[in-house]
């Protein structure tokens, strides 16, 4: 498998859009930092074990393709239990690499069982998918590293109930499990039974896990080529390793990004012109929030850093969003992604009947329309001034979709450098997650319970009820 991906960073420049873009200047005088930057990645390379990933799991993946050849000849359905890191990327493996209808070919054109991502606990959602599947035909992928999230072990508990009640002790054989190999509620249950787990290595938090078997398994029982995704991924690692700026785009859109967020670009929004890839620029908010949205930097200081990620999809929003970001505020970056060469060649058809001034269109094709609205799009955010950038897949497939991922790793990454920050916690997640168990009356937890019982009382005198 082939295929290239290339990098378009010229319109984050004042020289091609304006002067509300970043002058050459501000870029010389920020490239002085990149060596500092590059030390920094060096040095911590150990602890960004997410970095060995395409590297390190030979075995890990004989174990990927034997439960994935289980699954796929024993089940008719597969569903991932899991939310944020532990879901996006199964996600957006999914839309990238499949067929856009998979769940309704029929299964001798699947080749797989249908594919479920359950990331959120809306008992609708749940009771919807319960009604849709029958749960002794489906495999689960029950997947948490902390071992703790309160929606995935509840969705655990609900289908090990629902299984247990049909099948008795054999319900485990429809369970299969991944998450930290010592610590965490869910460890402690695979080890009293005895029963067997996939690990998400130490030093890869869910954001950064798609490539472990987090999302391998996902891929693997969707008979995706995961060695091409890791082989992509490692051939984008050597370019983001580079020291000088030139070379190494990861460098140069995180030196372009923190720079532009001094400027007062807040907000980064991601506008793929592929609908497979609308769940990857999900995936990338979540990326890109959770590592760089932080309130103190190393030292300490207050600085409440981040740019507020959005997902945006071409060409859908070019009747939506685009008026905003043509004519609104100078506070965004857009990321273009493009697919050159999509997989079908689409030709629009002369109609049946009299189209008036549509006449044109006939014997063109939807790739060069989908391909010319980018273009025009392109050209009107830089005509009105406003920064913005492309990433171009040559095509759409396991190999550059495995570059794709690592590069928005490996940027995020380095934003944290320039920021200074720790790019790999989520102290803010954890404060929701906390005050979860509280009220949900988790033992240990009785102060916040009784904190949060106050301020909601507070909060009864700026309410309405209509
Ligand atoms: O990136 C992260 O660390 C988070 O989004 C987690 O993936 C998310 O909170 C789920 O955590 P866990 O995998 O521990 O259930």
């Amino acid at each position: 498998m082939t295929g290239n991906v290339k990098f378009d960073f010229s319109n984050m420049c004042a020289s091609h859009v304006g002067t509300c873009a970043i002058a050459d200047e501000r870029i010389a005088l920020a490239a002085q930092r990149v060596g500092e930057v590059h030390a920094a990645m060096c040095r911590k390379k150990d602890e960004m074990a997410w970095r060995k990933l395409p590297y390190n799991q030979d075995e890990v993946l004989v174990k990927i393709e034997a439960a994935a050849k289980e699954i796929r000849e024993k089940f008719e359905n597969f569903v991932v239990l899991g939310i944020g890191g532990s879901a996006l990327g199964s996600k957006a493996l999914f839309s990238a690499c499949c067929h856009p209808f998979y769940n309704e070919l029929p299964a001798e054109k699947r080749g797989g069982p249908r594919f479920y991502v359950l990331d959120n606990v809306d008992p609708d959602l749940l009771t919807g998918l319960l009604d849709t599947i029958d749960p002794v035909k489906t495999a689960f992928h029950v997947i948490t590293k902390s071992g703790n999230t309160v929606e995935t072990m509840t969705q655990f508990m609900l289908v090990s109930r629902i299984l247990t009640d049909r099948l008795g002790d054999k319900f485990k054989e429809n369970l299969y499990i991944t998450t930290d190999k010592v610590s965490g509620i869910l460890k402690k249950i695979v080890d009293a039974n005895g029963w067997d787990n996939f690990i998400v290595p130490d030093g890869v938090g869910g954001r950064f896990s798609v490539l472990c078997p987090v999302g391998l398994l996902s891929a693997a029982v969707l008979g995706l080529d995961v060695r091409a995704l890791l082989a992509g991924a490692a051939d984008m690692d050597k370019v983001c390793c580079e020291p000088e700026l030139e070379k190494n785009p990861a460098y140069l859109y995180a030196l372009l990004y923190t720079e532009a967020m001094k400027m007062g670009a807040n907000i980064s929004v991601v506008m793929p012109y592929a609908n497979a890839l609308a769940p990857t620029a999900e995936w990338y908010c979540q990326l890109w929030a959770e590592s760089l949205g932080k309130r103190t930097d190393w030292a300490g200081n207050v600085v409440n850093a981040g740019q507020t990620p959005v997902r945006a999809l071409g060409v859908t929003d070019q009747h939506s969003q685009i008026q905003l970001y043509n004519e609104g505020p100078f506070d965004k970056i857009i990321t273009f992604i493009e697919v050159e060469n999509f997989k079908n060649t689409l030709s629009i058809p002369s109609a049946p009947f009299d189209v008036g001034e549509s006449a044109y269109l006939a014997g063109q094709t939807f790739n060069k329309l989908i391909a010319s609205e980018m273009a025009a799009t392109v050209r009107a955010v830089s005509d009105h001034g406003k920064m913005n950038n492309t990433i171009r897949l040559s095509e759409l497939n396991e190999y550059t979709f495995g570059k794709l991922l690592f590069f928005f790793e490996m940027a995020t990454a380095a934003a944290g450098e320039f920021l200074n920050i720790n790019a790999f916690d989520q102290p803010g997640v954890e404060a929701g997650k906390i005050a979860t168990f509280a009220l949900m009356g988790r033992a240990g937890y009785e102060d916040e319970a009784k904190r949060l019982s106050k301020t909601a009382a507070a909060r009864e005198n700026f309410t309405f009820e209509v």
